[in-house]
């Protein structure tokens, strides 16, 4: 469909008209438009598949809007109370002892373990791809369940799979033999629509015991194969299966005991059976019921590839994709010292696999409120107020249907798109898959409206919505949100500078890692990329500058520059959520004459970006517009945000005299400036910045940096969500900066080191002690007892842990220097 493909052909489009106009065609050009229709092709190839409905232990759907749906359901069937309150599908939190993927890649597939004790039984999901064909090739899943140990010998489990086709196309039942009794043999689904072709879905016997007769019900419906039920519904009402399934296990129920009894009830895992109707529908449901351990496979057949996919393939598949993550693991996320011994590397590989395979695809409209910003004035001083007033009051639009592909900051609790998390995210996805990566920032950069702005929370569609409570799910076109997708960028160009150098030296290696990595190995088709992307980059950059500006002029402040300063819009007194540091202290009232230092270090941070990007496509104009704007906003945070007194960066607003006046609450914000890499080694600040955050009376834990020093008035108060509590992605922050300062010669180089060691050593253990205790990453840590706490299942950009454990461990290297 257009959506999926609009940006890639636009790209050689454009790329087409470029050259065509400078013909003759050089041969680098011509390499370079290769390399695209490659690189399009590889993503058409392996990217298509995958778990993208992070919402559910586990579902699988292409990249497409409105195609193919697929699920899993489970439940134990042994007595009548628990069997509702047992059904799992869409993940929950506080209700497994832990699950998720030890082992995923994007391209290739992964195992993922699901241990669920009420249910008394651990599941495992093993999903491969094979490539071939113009449709994505084909994908299959190994369902495999083993009782836990407190589980009855004869422990019944019921298991539905779905299959759902939304928009055009068909997909019916093989029925051949089974429409009565059920089918003894594999169930085969075929199907059709445009951008998947042809295509069979196969249901596998498997393997394990069934249930057997105990009651003359089972004449009717014998439990040891398959049923299949198929129903036509309203497109609506496909996504909500597991009330499908409810609405109709009732009616069978009543049916059942209208004919037995109450008195003569057949046993549950009878009487939880779907009823055995098959045809031609848009939901077909596969049911099967087992006794102890069970496995089974569904086997997707494009008609396009060369052969269909058999078990034999999924089990050879399953073992090739194993050995290919864990070397390739082993390569680029080795954990270094002093992380080697006890269970890291699986912590690690958990983790990362977490976020990676946390993907997913969305697709859908969106709540959007484009007047809510004309209903009051954001440079009143009663702004907050008016604003609160108009609040709500205005019925938004639907707007879209938009699509994205992206990561999740955690499957139960937040499971679509945050664009400053996505920043965080993409920072070790990068190290694995530079092309993914490329991928997914295009995707939110194709989010943007015509003015530059990218809503901060993306809850496309009806699904997405079910999650988010009303009141949240309005976007409001004059927030923002910190531009941490330039991080990433920036990363890529560090990637693409790096290869550089060693592809004029003699050392190949890493140029052959294909999928993943040919936007490095093509210059061209990387240049490419970033030359569609920029027109983006700048209208967002811009639209920053404009809507988020501060007042310099109207306050006699005094500062190198009269532009350069920052204010987030949409503040209340408790909360400014557009910053992603929710309830900080800020200053009180709000004012519309306050500066905030975490949004212009943001600002500091994407205007070096652009200007590395600007430079990377020979840009010349704009690399000294951008580099006019970097030099000012450097200045201005000393002028504006440093304050003498407090010795730290501190936020700014106008008091009761009119004056400007500095507002200081050590923590995360009065260090920013130093997290974005704005404060070089020789800054006469640096010594008071590192004094702030190494003092255990102020930031410092042996669990990580707290988000509010402890002798804050505010620390621990409130809601307490960014008043103290551990976040791991501002730690990595500093946690690179101080790398970073300790690699540098410069006057805090040796007590850099030392803080990088502990810091880095803290913050891994601080999130590994939780999971091996917990089994779960969490969204943030106790500064006192470090325990993971709040979201469970955060593997969002706590997974940033990943990236600290492949740092460099500098004791060994100094040790090893002072032998030498
Ligand atoms: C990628 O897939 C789309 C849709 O199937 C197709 O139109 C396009 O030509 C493919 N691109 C390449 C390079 O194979
Ligand atoms: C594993 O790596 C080998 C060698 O690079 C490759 O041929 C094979 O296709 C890979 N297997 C999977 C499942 O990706």
């Amino acid at each position: 469909m257009e959506p999926l493909l609009r940006w890639p052909f636009f790209a050689s489009l454009l790329f087409s008209v470029l050259i065509s106009q400078f013909a003759p065609v050089t041969e680098a050009q011509a390499d370079a438009a290769a390399a695209v229709r490659e690189i399009e092709k590889a993503s058409n190839d392996s990217l298509l598949w995958g778990p993208y409905r992070p919402n559910l232990y586990f579902g699988v759907r292409p990249r497409i809007p409105k195609s193919l749906m697929t699920g899993l359901l489970w439940a134990r069937v042994e007595d009548f109370q628990s069997v509702q309150h047992n059904f799992r599908h869409t993940c929950e939190q506080h209700e497994l002892d832990g699950y998720g993927w030890d082992e995923y890649d994007v391209r290739a597939g992964g195992r993922q373990t699901i241990h669920d004790p009420s249910n008394r039984i651990d599941l495992t999901t093993e999903f491969v791809k094979i490539p071939g064909g113009s449709h994505g090739g084909n994908w299959a899943v190994r369902i495999k369940g083993v009782p836990r140990e407190d589980a009855s010998p004869d422990l019944k489990t019921t298991v539905v799979w779905y299959a759902a086709l939304e928009g055009l196309g068909s997909l019916e039942v093989d029925n051949e033999g089974g429409e009565r009794l059920g089918f003894e043999e594999d169930v085969k689904l075929n199907g059709q629509t445009v951008e998947l072709g042809n295509f069979e879905i196969k249901i596998t016997q498997g393997e394990g015991d069934h249930p057997r007769a105990t009651h003359p019900s089972y004449a009717d419906k014998p439990l040891d194969r398959a049923i299949v039920h198929s129903f036509q519904l309203p497109e609506a009402a496909l996504w909500q299966t597991k009330q499908v399934l409810f609405a109709h296990l009732k009616n069978e129920i009543d049916i059942l005991l209208s004919k037995y009894g109450e008195d003569n009830a057949p046993p549950p895992a009878q009487v939880y059976t779907i009823s055995n109707e098959v045809g031609r529908g848009n939901l077909h449901l596969v049911q099967k019921v087992f006794e102890g351990a069970f496995e089974f496979d569904i086997l997707f057949s494009s008609a396009s590839s060369p052969n269909p996919i058999t078990s034999e393939d999924l089990t050879k598949q399953i073992r090739s994709v194993k050995k290919n993550f864990s070397s390739r693991f082993s390569k680029i996320f080795k954990p270094n010292a002093p992380f080697l011994k006890g269970r890291y590397e699986e912590f690690s590989k958990s983790l990362f696999s977490n976020l990676i395979g946390g993907i997913g695809y969305f697709y859908g409209d969106s709540r959007v409120d484009r007047s809510y910003d004309s209903a009051y004035d954001e440079d009143n001083e009663g702004f907050w107020e008016e604003a609160a007033e108009a609040r709500g009051k205005n019925p938004a639009e639907l707007e879209g249907p938009s699509e994205l592909y992206t990561s999740i900051p955690s499957r139960p609790f937040f499971p679509r798109g945050f664009l400053w998390d996505e920043g965080f995210h993409l920072l070790p996805v990068i190290d694995w898959d530079v092309d993914l990566t490329l991928d997914i920032i295009k995707s939110w950069f194709n989010l943007m409206d015509e003015n530059g702005w990218i809503g901060r929370e993306q809850i496309l569609g009806a699904e997405a919505r079910s999650k988010v409570p009303e009141e949240f799910q309005v976007q409001y076109p004059h927030y923002a949100n910190p531009p941490t997708l330039f991080m990433v960028l920036t990363a890529f160009i560090d990637k693409l500078e790096a290869e550089s150098v060693i592809s004029s030296s003699t050392d190949q290696e890493i140029l052959t890692d294909k999928p993943y990595t040919m936007h490095l190995s093509s210059r061209g088709a990387a240049l490419q990329y970033l030359r569609t992307l920029y027109p983006l980059l700048k209208r967002h950059y811009f639209w920053f500058r404009k809507t988020q500006v501060g007042d310099i002029k109207s306050y006699d402040r005094e500062a190198f520059s009269t532009k350069e300063a920052y204010r987030w819009r949409g503040r209340t007194p408790q909360h400014i959520l557009t910053s992603g540091l929710d309830d900080y202290p800020r200053p009180q009232p709000p004012h519309p004459g306050e500066l905030h230092v975490d949004l212009i270090s943001w600002m500091g941070m994407m205007t070096r970006s652009i200007k590395r990007i600007a430079i990377t496509l020979g840009e010349e104009e704009d690399v000294a517009e951008f580099s006019g704007y970097e030099n000012a906003i450097v200045r201005n945070i000393d002028d504006l945000h440093w304050d003498d007194k407090a010795k730290t960066y501190c936020d700014a607003t106008i008091d009761d005299y009119e004056e400007s006046v500095h507002v200081c609450h050590k923590g995360y914000i009065s260090i920013f400036p130093f997290l974005v890499g704005l404060l070089p080694p020789d800054s006469p600040r640096l010594g008071d910045v590192l004094d702030l955050i190494f003092d255990p009376e102020e930031l410092w834990s042996e669990h990580g940096i707290r988000s509010l020093s402890k002798s804050d008035e505010f620390y621990g108060t409130g809601e307490n969500y960014w008043r103290g509590p551990i976040w791991v992605n501002m730690n990595y922050l500093a946690v690179v900066q101080l790398l970073n300062l300790a690699q540098t010669t410069g006057p805090h180089q040796t007590r850099a080191k030392k803080m990088y060691m502990e810091l880095r050593e803290n913050i891994v253990n601080t999130v590994y002690e939780s999971w091996k205790e917990t089994g779960f990453a969490w969204e943030q840590y106790n500064p006192e007892s470090g325990k993971g706490q709040r979201t469970q299942h955060f593997t969002g950009w706590t997974s940033l842990v990943v990236k600290m454990m492949a740092m460099p461990d500098l004791r060994s290297t100094s040790r090893v220097r002072d032998e030498l």
